[in-house]
């Protein structure tokens, strides 16, 4: 049994998670809001608070433990879900807050450190045991969980932020190898490494990205103006954002809701206050006259139903449809990058070969195809490909099967038809194409964050030789 906890969404979650082998595992899990001021504290506040909850956890549901054995420490593993410089699996510095965070004195400390401190502060026996960005949990969790023998290729979070996960061979890391890089000595026995790509910062300077008026002015009154650009075109912290300018645009520009009266403290009226389940609602609403989109416009945004006209109605259900349906195809271009640099798809008649492009060459190259419909650039033929034994055709018959991919977060599961409009895009990138997206296997990690966590936290005990707590369930 090891404890989780997750910091990178709305809500803080702790959980304890027994991992019973044979792809198996049940979790006990609480979750308290974050205090939106608390986003933009200062260290101590936020840490203490994440503290207090694995206090009130720990107390709650495994009193028995340390009553039975108190000098036992309670292995934790902590998903951290922003960029950090990890230099341990216990050890990370932060880079940098997205999703709405912003707590200066936080920049450049180890959050292990950060957490720990606080959690010694209120005496519970839980030691820190591992940093695991939520990308890395869902690779790691969908990899236990996932059906046949298949290993996960990607971990992929489409929720309030997006960021992705995937496994690279050590000898294209070519950073960790440099004399002067202060890494150390680290494991080289599998000769891969689990890469968090941080993709929502792709494409900063925005040569490629789609952009609108209506995405610079979020960016503009955001946090962190500048950075994360793919992400704030994809993830559900800023959808319903987007769609709040565009709707203050068309009534500027061509007068929509003009008999409505919106109040001035309206949703509608105030920055950051409309959650993206609005456009989910507004997309999912088939009927006639758009009942369920009025109603969501009057009780969501503010702008009484009475005086919403049924073309105003469907002009919102357009703007709606096309800020969800971008964000789908966004989503694939990192998709489809990692699948054409990990050499996962191979065209019988490769253009160029792929695999030497960078993954941020290889994200251009499909926002290209997908965006603007360019055909890939014709290089030199890929040589090496034919198949010269038995043990290479088995070989080439296990990866033409299926690519396995988790995925979480609230925008893929829960916004209405998501993955088609991923898999859409990601045919149209002429590596992919229909038949490499058939052999996708996307699945949802539910929980991924959690028990990727509590899978690290058992490697990384393991290795420092910390035997696992037993919880009363099991006994
Ligand atoms: C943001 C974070 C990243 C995280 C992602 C999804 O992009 O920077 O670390 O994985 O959100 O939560």
């Amino acid at each position: 049994m090891y404890l989780a906890v997750d910091l990178g969404g709305t809500n803080f979650r702790v959980c304890s998670v027994n991992l019973s082998g044979d792809s198996k595992f049940t979790l006990t899990q609480s979750k308290a809001a974050i205090p939106k001021w608390m986003m933009t504290s200062d260290s101590h506040t936020l840490f203490s608070f994440l503290a207090q909850q694995v206090k009130l956890f720990v107390e709650e549901h495994h009193g028995d433990h340390f009553a039975e054995t108190p000098d036992h420490h309670l292995q934790l593993g902590f998903t951290f879900s922003f960029p950090v410089d990890q230099r341990a699996v216990n050890k990370g510095y932060l880079i940098r807050w997205t999703k709405g965070f912003d707590i200066a004195d936080a920049i450049g400390k180890d959050v292990c450190e950060l957490l720990q401190k606080e959690i010694d502060v209120l005496g519970i026996p839980v030691t820190v045991a591992a940093l695991v960005n939520d990308t890395v949990g869902t690779l790691m969790a969908r990899s236990y969980t996932s059906p046949g023998k298949t290993g996960t290729l990607l971990g992929a979070i489409f929720g309030t932020g997006t960021n992705g996960a995937y496994l690279e061979k050590l000898s294209k890391i070519t950073k960790m190898a440099k004399p002067d890089s202060g890494f150390g000595e680290y494991d080289k026995s599998t000769g891969e490494m689990v890469v968090n790509i941080e993709w929502g910062s792709f494409d900063n300077s925005l040569a490629v990205l789609p952009d609108t008026p209506y995405d610079r002015q979020l960016d503009k009154n955001s946090v962190n103006p500048g950075i994360q650009m793919l992400e704030k075109r994809i993830s559900g912290m800023f959808l319903g954002e987007i769609l709040r300018n565009a709707i203050l645009g068309l009534k500027q520009d061509v007068d929509l809701f003009s008999t409505a009266e919106i109040k001035e403290d309206a949703a509608l009226n105030t920055p950051w206050s409309v959650d993206t389940s609005v456009l989910s609602y507004i997309e999912a609403d088939d009927s006639e006259d758009l009942t369920k989109a009025k109603s969501v416009l009057e009780e969501q945004l503010g702008v009484p139903a009475a005086h919403v006209s049924t073309e105003e109605a469907r002009a919102v259900k357009i703007l709606a449809h096309a800020i969800g349906k971008r964000s789908a195809r966004l989503s694939a271009v990192p998709i489809a990058a990692v699948l054409v640099a990990t050499g996962k798809v191979k065209q019988s008649e490769p253009l160029v070969p792929m695999q030497s492009l960078s993954l941020l060459e290889q994200v251009i190259r499909a926002i290209k195809s997908i965006f603007i419909g360019q055909p890939p650039v014709v290089d030199v033929p890929a040589t090496g490909t034919t198949v010269k034994s038995d043990k290479d055709a088995a070989t080439a018959k296990e990866e033409l099967e299926v690519i396995d991919i988790g995925v979480d977060g609230s925008v893929v599961e829960f916004y209405p038809g998501f993955e088609g409009f991923v898999r859409e895009a990601l045919r149209e990138v002429p590596e992919v194409g229909a038949d490499n997206e058939r052999r996708i296997r996307m699945g949802v990690a539910k929980d991924g964050s959690g028990v990727g966590a509590a899978l690290i936290a058992l490697v990384a005990a393991k290795m420092a030789g910390i035997p696992a707590a037993v919880s009363a369930v099991e006994l």
